[in-house]
């Protein structure tokens, strides 16, 4: 990271919006961007979800939508093109999957190359499988993601490997476009909430960032309040949000959820998010894993779909509905981070009734939705039908 900084030409003491412009330019020439399209993703209106989350509407800003399926490719664009302005060969990241998808696709398309760990066994199989086709150096290790990133951030200094995790602060830099896209969408008219999930907090962080940058320069007049989701099972931010002191984080240390983009259970950005929740006056909230899976289907019949960790928006946005903390008349966007297609194996097991959590609890099919299996009859085939 400080490797970064000091290449780039981003003054870190100036104003906002100096270090803004800085930081679109930090490129000395536009022939090393580096991009696969992404962006420019679709803010989809979804009255079904709406309903089901208490509120008269709701749209979705859709990150499944980029080339990779997540809105890493937002922060990969910039955090690569770094890479490559910086000379180095090699690139690495840990990830609970769709970091080190994104990650692999930049960098094999910029000629690095990508260097990937993961947590064994704990990642979804089309993320896994993204980063192979990309042609990763895939290296699944024994721990959890915080584990795995400790070891990492050690080891990228000794290897001299230049490390793309979301505390590369290009990353950062580049998911704030999200919000300006966001608000251009919309003419500029800011909602009262913008839901997102989190996991290692960076993608708050970069939202918060780029929505007080958005103020300073007087694109936008105020802030929206940024609702934070947790899964329950790994939810450290959650419970500092609510703890009496929030001078420091309790690390969750065996993070359990199905909804493994966001297993993290310290989360390094923290104090970045914590900045962020509280100058836009946001809130921070946790869901059960039922609660999540219910959310995903009801998302998936808005003809619209994503991957469980994004379906926390919607589950989150009920909550804080029925609780009274976001109003059912707010204007509100939920951010949809991955996907439907990143986990399909989470999805046929809800919609057959077989999904379990961690713990062996078996999760409900609410909105469950069989497939049939019907003989090559045509008679036996039309009678199931006008059932
Ligand atoms: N949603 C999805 C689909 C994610 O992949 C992630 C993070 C998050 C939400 C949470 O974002 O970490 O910025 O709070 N995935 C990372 C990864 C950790 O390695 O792919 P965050």
């Amino acid at each position: 990271m400080w490797r970064a900084r000091r290449a780039s030409n981003a003054p870190l003491d100036q104003s906002g919006v100096w270090r803004y412009r800085e930081a679109i330019a930090f490129l000395d020439d536009y022939a090393g961007v580096v991009t696969l399209r992404e962006g420019n993703t679709p803010l989809l209106p979804a009255p079904g979800a709406a309903a089901y989350g208490g509120l008269d509407a709701l749209a979705f800003k859709h990150q499944g939508f980029n080339p990779t399926g997540s809105f890493k490719d937002n922060g990969m664009t910039c955090g690569v093109a770094q890479a490559k302005r910086l000379g180095v060969k090699r690139v690495a990241c840990v990830s609970t999957g769709n970091t080190s998808a994104s990650m692999a696709a930049y960098a094999s398309a910029a000629g690095l190359q990508p260097i990937i760990f993961i947590p064994h066994g704990n990642i979804s199989f089309g993320k896994l499988a993204q980063a192979l086709e990309y042609g990763a150096r895939t290296l699944q290790v024994e721990a959890n993601f915080d584990q795995i990133l400790a070891l990492v951030r050690q080891l990228a200094e000794k290897l001299g490997i230049y490390l793309l995790n979301s505390i590369n602060p290009f990353r950062i830099e580049g998911q704030k476009t999200i919000m300006v896209e966001l608000m251009d969408q919309r003419d500029w008219r800011v909602p009262d909430w913008i839901v997102l999930p989190g996991g290692n907090l960076g993608n708050v962080s970069a939202f918060g960032k780029g929505l007080r940058e958005m103020r300073e320069l007087g694109l936008i007049d105020r802030l929206p309040r940024l609702a934070v989701i947790q899964a329950a099972g790994a939810a450290p931010f959650y419970n500092l949000y609510r703890a009496a002191s929030r001078d420091r984080l309790n690390a969750v240390v065996h993070p359990e959820t199905l909804a493994t983009a966001i297993k993290i259970g310290d989360p390094v950005s923290w104090p970045k998010a914590l900045y962020e929740i509280t100058t836009s006056g946001g809130t921070v909230e946790k869901v059960t894993e039922q609660e999540i899976a219910d959310a995903k289907a009801i998302i998936g019949r808005c003809g619209i779909g994503c991957e469980p960790a994004s379906a926390a928006t919607l589950a989150g946005i009920r909550k804080l509905t029925a609780a009274g903390v976001i109003a059912a008349e707010a204007d509100v966007v939920a951010v949809l981070t991955g996907n439907l297609l990143k986990d399909p194996d989470y999805i046929h097991r809800y919609h057959t009734g077989t999904l379990e959590a961690l713990d062996g609890s078996k999760i409900a099919s609410n909105f469950g939705n069989p497939p049939e299996v019907v003989p090559a009859e045509a008679d036996r085939i039309a009678a199931v039908l006008e059932r």
